[in-house]
């Protein structure tokens, strides 16, 4: 079993200004929480012991949101709102939190290598701490990613996605070994590729599974032309090495939910507020309305 996670956070979120200018992208709210709620929660539930959250200026509401808030506590004791207490109780949570800051923004390699020490000699996840995977995180894809990742012997195992075509250029692409089953072994990757560059469809969707074996490949990675260290850069010399690198694709009712930008933010937030279990059948009247008026 798996017991680690890395999770970055240390984006600007520029893509969501001015939403984000003194404020995480990750601590936005889906409908009742923060993004990186429901990530730490995807992980609690997948088994996932200790989880290290790479931050940076401007992210100590991180911090603080997981932190034991005592006058809160009373507040929600005295008041009998235990329902709302126990939503809160992140020490009640099967998991330990750590936080380190990335100093300089260099990309998601660099900030992965803020985890070096935390990972250790064991193989452990990475998730992105801007993607929800499934509706409410409802979703297992991770345990199923260490499944394989111990039952194949593997380096590195990816969630992918299948996205439309002009997506392709946001994302970065797997290159399938040969065909494109649930489970299929990677040939190679390409971060960000034109649509007519792409070797597939297949998009890494934001969870990974890696043994410790990837520092030593992020070590040796050259910047890009940003001054940026791809982490997709470092699983493309695994494969070049012929390291056993895996993808998994999602199923269809555990798509990933991407708040980097507005369009799919907007989107997730409206999907996520539908399912309200007190508010979504009135929101969904509300909606028909507003969308009838048009
Ligand atoms: C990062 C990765 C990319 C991946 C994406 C979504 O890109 O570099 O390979 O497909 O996350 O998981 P970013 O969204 O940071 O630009």
């Amino acid at each position: 079993m798996i017991k680690s996670a890395v999770v970055p956070v240390a984006g600007l979120g520029t893509r969501l200004l001015p939403a984000t200018k003194s404020q995480p992208k990750e601590m936005l709210p889906v409908a009742r929480k923060p993004i990186v709620q429901y990530v730490a929660e995807e992980l609690v539930a997948n088994g996932i012991e200790q989880i290290l959250f790479v931050t940076g200026r401007n992210k100590s509401s991180i911090e603080n949101h997981f932190d034991y808030d005592p006058e809160l506590f009373q507040n929600l004791s005295r008041t009998n709102k235990r329902d709302l207490l126990e939503e809160v109780d992140f020490q009640a949570l099967e998991a330990k939190f750590f936080y380190t800051r990335q100093a300089m923004q260099r990309g998601l390699g660099d900030a992965m290598l803020c985890g070096e020490n935390f990972a250790g000699e064991e193989p452990f996840v990475v998730a992105l701490g801007d993607s929800i995977i499934g509706l409410n995180a409802q979703s297992k894809a991770v345990s199923r990613m260490g499944e394989l990742f111990e039952s194949r012997h593997a380096s590195c195992v990816l969630a992918v996605e299948e996205v439309p075509l002009n997506q392709v250029s946001q994302y970065g692409i797997v290159q399938p070994a040969d065909g494109e089953g649930d489970v299929f072994r990677v040939a190679n990757l390409v971060e960000k590729p034109k649509p007519e560059k792409a070797p597939s469809r297949l998009a890494i969707a934001g969870r990974y599974i890696f043994s410790p074996l990837v520092f030593d490949m992020l070590h040796r990675v050259e910047p890009d032309n940003r001054g940026e260290v791809q982490l997709t850069d470092a699983i493309q010399l695994l494969c070049e090495e012929g390291r056993r690198v895996f993808a998994l694709k999602l199923q269809p009712n555990e798509r990933r939910y991407d708040i980097g930008n507005f369009p799919s933010y907007f989107e997730t937030f409206v999907e996520f507020a539908l399912a309200d279990r007190d508010y979504g059948a009135d929101f969904r009247e509300s909606l028909k309305r507003m969308l009838e008026k048009k």
